[in-house]
């Protein structure tokens, strides 16, 4: 960059676009210096001791905590969507099995678009109608991938169950033990909402050009992913396993500083404590050990924080923390979930939050308007000479 271009506000380059405020939300607030998280007025903490994923839903979609009977109807309208269409599950049946559950995710939320009567209608109730078939529907549609990819017929909902205990009986054909499905449901909350995260942006950049509901979570599926953002508590999972055993984490960190890769599961951009749902799930995967018995994914992970903190508070930079990909992953790897699906439990339970900000994006009255998303770039290419390139017909080239 030339001394001309840093010195004009023009050329600033926002990479990453830190700390640039594109909306005003009502949903959530990530304070990062505290270590906070608030869903729609509630602290994370409190939520996780004490709400239904179902409830945390239906704050996200109505903006307050249900009532008994309002939660009773919303939980009932939630199991009447979540069954799939037989073409949905004969697609499934085409895809070869080695496909990424992820990418049979973001495919299939676009397949179910073909299945709603308006996916194009652009009123608020439309949308509502769409994201909670969304949330019901996208556990089905992972749990009958993963059977089918295994040789095993999907397994049709059971409708004495909740959300969370839904997807791990459709999953592995068992009805969990009331405390798994629990802890399973304190996931789900965990993960629910986390204001302008990547896929979040992603699906409101989306919705900001008038496109539906389906449209704009398929994409946030495709970001959420990524290694940097959701798919980090699989890449997590492979490096405890890779590490195998306590003792051996103090040679797999010196390899890690030394070949100046990240340690997965570390770091946030905007958190600069631990993330405070790190914080509720470490305590959690403790106690998964001790009823497994196997302690040792506790003991390494726990083992790989402390030193991992260590060396990089001696590097000098102390607001590198676990985040809450750091503990999920064992939790759900001694659930019996596979590796692969880890993103995709994070991915039916963000739902929630994607979907209350594509309504925002779409319909929020509140100042300032939402308008499309079109940010700049600043050309660095070719102009071949004073003026543009002049065109070269193919055979002259
Ligand atoms: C999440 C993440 C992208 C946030 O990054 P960020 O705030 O934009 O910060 P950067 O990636 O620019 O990192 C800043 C510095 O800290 C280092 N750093 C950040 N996270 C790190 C990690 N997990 N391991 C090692 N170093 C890390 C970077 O290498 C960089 O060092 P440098 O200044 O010497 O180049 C980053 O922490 C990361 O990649 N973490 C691992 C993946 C992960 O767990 N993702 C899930 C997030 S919820």
């Amino acid at each position: 960059m030339t001394e001309t271009q840093s010195q004009h506000p023009d050329s600033i380059i926002n990479t990453g676009l830190r700390g640039v405020k594109v909306a005003s939300t009502r949903i959530s607030h990530v304070a990062g210096s505290e270590g906070k998280l608030i869903y729609r007025g509630y602290l994370i903490d409190d939520l996780a001791e004490n709400a239904t994923f179902e409830e945390v839903c239906y704050l996200m979609l109505y903006e307050k905590l249900p009532s008994v009977r309002e939660l009773g109807a919303f939980s009932e309208e939630l199991a009447r969507r979540r069954a799939i269409d037989p073409e949905m599950i004969a697609a499934l049946k085409t895809r070869p099995s080695s496909s990424a559950p992820m990418d049979i995710l973001q495919a299939g939320v676009a397949l179910l678009a073909n299945h709603h009567t308006h996916p194009g209608l652009l009123t608020r109730g439309n949308e509502l109608d769409i994201g909670m078939t969304l949330i019901a529907r996208m556990p089905t549609l992972m749990a009958a991938f993963d059977r089918i990819r295994n040789g095993k017929e999907p397994i049709a909902l059971d409708p004495d169950l909740g959300h969370a205990a839904n997807f791990l009986y459709m999953l592995t054909g068992t009805a969990p033990d009331p405390e798994i499905a629990r802890i399973m449901d304190i996931c789900l909350v965990l993960h629910a909402e986390h204001s302008l995260n990547a896929s979040t942006f992603t699906a409101r950049q989306i919705a900001s050009s008038r496109a539906h509901m389906f449209a704009s979570v398929s994409g946030a599926v495709g970001s959420l992913s990524g290694d940097l953002h959701g798919g980090a508590n699989a890449r997590v999972m492979e490096m405890l396993l890779e590490i195998g055993e306590p003792g051996a984490v103090d040679d797999y960190i010196r390899k890690k500083f030394e070949s100046g890769d990240k340690i997965m599961g570390m770091g946030h951009s905007v958190y600069r404590t631990k993330d405070p749902r790190a914080r509720i799930l470490q305590p959690m995967v403790r106690k998964m050990g001790e009823r497994t018995g196997e302690p040792k994914w506790y003991e390494i992970a726990s083992s790989l924080e402390t030193k991992a903190l260590e060396a990089f508070s001696e590097k000098g930079k102390v607001d590198i923390h676990a985040n809450v990909d750091f503990y999920s992953g064992a939790l759900y790897y001694q659930m019996g979930i596979p590796v692969d699906m880890f993103t995709p439990v994070f991915a039916i339970s963000r739902i929630s939050g994607w979907v209350a900000h594509v309504i925002e994006e779409q319909f929020a009255e509140a100042a300032p308007k939402a308008m499309l998303y079109r940010p700049s770039a600043d050309y660095v290419g070719e102009y071949c000479g004073p003026e543009e390139c002049s065109f070269v017909p193919v055979d002259k080239r």
